[in-house]
């Protein structure tokens, strides 16, 4: 953790009610909070441009009746298990599920990952979310 700073900001009122009136919403404390928050995530989004390690996970609602599915999904992960670090699968009902799969590699290889998984024939819907391992951020 590197030392504390402060630093003074010129911005426009208006502009500054309303990031406070949302950082409030959202629950945050201060606006020192709100901001640090902002901060990393745009750090987080340089590391995505980067070929450094980051952590995603892939969010997939499917079908389980299509033909293959299931098995086509697991054996991509089979594929790349040093990449996997975990999954989650839940039975929505009794024709959907829901599974997470936490992926950590390059960049570019865990968006060729969502893309490869979210694209298969049968996947009703599909998101990554793209995080970060922490260790570049404070
Ligand atoms: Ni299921």
């Amino acid at each position: 953790m590197g030392e504390t700073i402060r630093f003074g900001m010129s911005l426009d009122a208006d502009l500054l009610d309303k990031f406070d009136n949302l950082a409030e919403k959202r629950g945050y404390k201060n606006r020192s909070e709100a901001l640090r928050d902002l901060m990393r995530d745009y750090l987080v989004r340089k590391e995505w441009e980067g070929d450094e390690e980051i952590v995603g996970t892939i969010t997939l609602v499917y079908d389980h009746h299509v033909r293959e599915l299931t098995e086509r999904l697991t054996d991509f992960q089979h594929d790349h298990s040093s990449a996997v670090l975990s999954s989650l699968h839940i039975h929505l009902d009794h024709d959907n599920c829901l599974e997470v799969i936490v992926i950590r590699d390059t960049a570019a290889n865990v968006r060729e990952f969502a893309d490869h998984l979210i694209s298969t024939r049968g996947v009703k819907h599909g998101k990554l979310s793209a995080t970060t391992t922490g260790r570049q951020l404070r």
